[in-house]
């Protein structure tokens, strides 16, 4: 079969990555910008502002993955582009370049929903075995989905409310940590001890999730603790934290590992960068036998590669767009 090699676009929250990927497995090169410098100051994501460095930096981030492949855009064989979810500015200007370049170049539009991209970040790395369970949690996102074969997602379970790097992001912060809190929290927790209390959210039967709860209960123990005059134990608090979201995400993934019997566990997204997660979840596949996928550090978080991946599977499966495509700030995947 001749190689098909899929130029993929990524703008959907602060990060501008361009991609190119032959055959949805095999990485020819990949350019991401970052704008978490300048979001920083914020203390979070101004859509406006990121949507606004996208347009600065998309030609860049284009030019530059095609000098890395060492390759022009007509060896190119189709565009891959997010188009949702995420913020619509930023979206808009990643899916208007996909559809320029479409258009001029005459290949084959591919729309990926960015969850898609998430788990497809696994095949950079790994076969994929069905059935199998995708555990997706970043900073917009914390999905069970079950996948029967190739492009076929359906979700079984996910958070009623916030998601569970955003609770990681939004208790850094009242911890006095910098933007994005979720790394600093990881690697205070190897410092500490589980010595504050905190409740195990939404313990239930579901395969949903909670965080909400979870993130006001350290609000009001920080409020409780500096009302009695105590100094926060930053290592403790984060410690403790992280300890109460390992248990709540293995708990429930674990349960459904089981009940749909499949053969790998797959987990994705920003989140799956962090420490603990990755090593209680590589305890739990050992002792029950499931084979556990973890992507590098530098396909959980948002890039372009797992969009050029996903895209693959996504044309094998005859979705393609055309210049009417739009860009959607939410929905579902796989409906
Ligand atoms: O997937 P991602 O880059 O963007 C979204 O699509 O949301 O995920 C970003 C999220 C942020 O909330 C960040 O705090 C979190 O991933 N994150 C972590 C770690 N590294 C990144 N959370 C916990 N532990 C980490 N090591
Ligand atoms: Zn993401």
């Amino acid at each position: 079969m001749k190689d098909f090699f899929v130029l993929a676009i990524e703008t959907s929250c602060d990060e501008t990555s361009a991609s190119i990927i032959k055959n949805g497995d095999t990485e020819i090169g990949t350019v991401v910008l970052t704008q978490m410098d300048i979001h920083k100051q914020y203390g979070g994501v101004v859509p406006e502002i990121a949507s606004r460095h996208h347009i600065e930096n998309i030609t860049l981030v284009l030019e530059e993955v095609l000098e890395k492949a060492n390759m022009t855009i007509e060896e190119i064989d189709a565009i891959g582009v997010t188009y949702g979810p995420g913020l619509i500015g930023s979206l808009l200007i990643g899916l208007q370049t996909a559809k320029t370049l479409a258009l001029i170049y005459n290949k084959p539009l591919i729309p990926v929903h960015h969850i898609a991209g998430h788990i497809y970040a696994n095949r950079l790395v790994n076969e994929l075995k069905f059935p199998l369970i995708s555990l997706v949690i970043s900073g917009g996102h914390t999905d069970i989905i079950y996948m029967e074969k190739d492009y076929k997602f359906k979700k079984i379970g996910g958070t009623l409310d916030d998601a569970v790097g955003e609770a990681y992001d939004k208790v850094a912060r009242v911890m006095g940590l910098d933007y994005p809190g979720g790394p600093i929290i990881d690697r205070l927790s190897k410092g500490g001890v589980p010595s504050y209390k905190l409740p195990l959210p939404m313990d239930d039967d579901s395969y949903d999730f909670s965080f909400s709860g979870l993130k006001s209960a350290v609000i009001n123990l920080i409020h409780n603790e500096k009302q009695r005059g105590n100094v926060i134990n930053k290592e403790n608090l984060s410690r403790s934290f992280q300890e109460v979201v390992i248990n709540i995400l293995t708990k429930k993934t674990m349960r459904a590992v089981k009940e749909y019997n499949v053969k790998q566990l797959i987990l994705s997204g920003g989140v799956a960068a962090n420490t603990g997660i990755r090593e209680k979840f590589e305890a739990l596949c050992i002792k029950n036998g499931i084979e556990l996928i973890v992507p590098p550090i530098k396909y959980c978080t948002d890039n372009a590669a797992m969009i050029g991946s996903a895209a693959f599977y996504a044309y094998k499966e005859g979705i393609t767009g055309d210049s009417f495509l739009n860009a959607k700030s939410t929905d579902k995947l796989g409906g």
